[in-house]
């Protein structure tokens, strides 16, 4: 190992309870878990042997590294409160550019891992892509070095193409899984159980990053079948929303393959 570095961290949620570990089990030495309840920044700060907090201004400000895991919409503010930290501040967003630090002289970066965390479900580490940005150059080697240990896959990415990467993950992740909840309740409407779709949705997921495969699109908007579509338009009477969703998404489908190719 290169460097043991002093770490904290602000905020106590999804990405720190995975991130943190993993930094953790790398070797370096967890000191602070600060967030707004302390009873979730106690909860992740026993796993690593470190002191918990709900203040901010309980923060040590010599430490070596301090990630802020905390909301995108709290983060202007806590940027700025953590001003007379020392070492250097971390943000993990997609989508907030390195300039949101703009207003302050610490040094500073992102280290964004792709992926969605959940409290309760394990992920590995290793497997998962970091892309880091950071004010300079030291800040950079710095964040290679601690993202190296704890990832296979890192990247330098800039904010602008990190917003991009943002962007595609909401659709790949949280749209499919909103279209995911929505067949849920569709068969729930049915009263037929949730299960019975589950092989269906790890095929289109194994068929979508599947590289072999030229084109995973099936279904009746891509044949132009119109009485099946105006079929699915009546079963969906009971919600508007889905409605125009199923439209929308039909007519989408049908431009994007007018002009290619694909197998129906
Ligand atoms: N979730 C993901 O899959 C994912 C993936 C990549 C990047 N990110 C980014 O990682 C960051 C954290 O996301 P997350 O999903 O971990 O969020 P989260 O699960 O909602 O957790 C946020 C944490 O911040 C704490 N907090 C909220 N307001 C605070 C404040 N004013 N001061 C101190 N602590 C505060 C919360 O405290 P309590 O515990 O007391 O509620 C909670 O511990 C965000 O920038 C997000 O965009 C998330």
């Amino acid at each position: 190992m290169d460097k043991r570095y002093n770490i904290a961290c602000i905020g106590a949620g999804n990405v720190a309870g995975h991130l943190l570990p993993a930094l953790f089990s790398a070797g370096h030495n967890i000191v602070q878990v600060i967030s707004r309840s302390s009873l979730s920044a106690q909860s992740l700060a026993i796993q690593l042997d470190a002191d918990f907090s709900s203040k901010v201004d309980r923060l040590d400000p010599d430490l070596d590294l301090l990630f802020l895991t905390v909301p995108d919409h709290v983060l202007p503010n806590l940027i700025n409160e953590v001003s007379w930290f020392r070492g250097i501040v971390v943000h993990t967003s997609g989508s907030v550019p390195l300039k949101r630090f703009s207003c302050v002289k610490y040094p500073h970066g992102v280290l964004y891992p792709l992926q969605t965390f959940s409290k309760n479900r394990q992920v590995d580490f290793k497997k998962i892509p970091i892309f880091i940005e950071g004010s300079d150059e030291i800040v950079h080697k710095v964040l290679t070095e601690v993202s190296q240990q704890i990832s296979n896959k890192v990247y330098k990415l800039d904010s602008e193409k990190r917003a991009h990467l943002h962007l595609a993950a909401v659709f790949a992740n949280n749209f499919t899984n909103y279209l995911i909840t929505a067949a849920d309740e569709i068969l729930e409407t049915a009263g037929i159980e949730r299960e019975v779709i589950s092989s269906l949705i790890r095929e289109t997921l194994e068929k979508a990053i599947d590289p072999e495969q030229q084109s995973t699109q099936t279904g009746p908007a891509i044949r132009g079948d119109l009485p099946t579509i105006k079929k699915h338009l009546n079963l969906l009477s009971f919600s508007n929303e889905l409605r125009e969703i199923y439209q929308c998404l039909t007519t989408s489908i049908q431009n994007y393959y007018s002009t290619r190719s694909g197998d129906k």
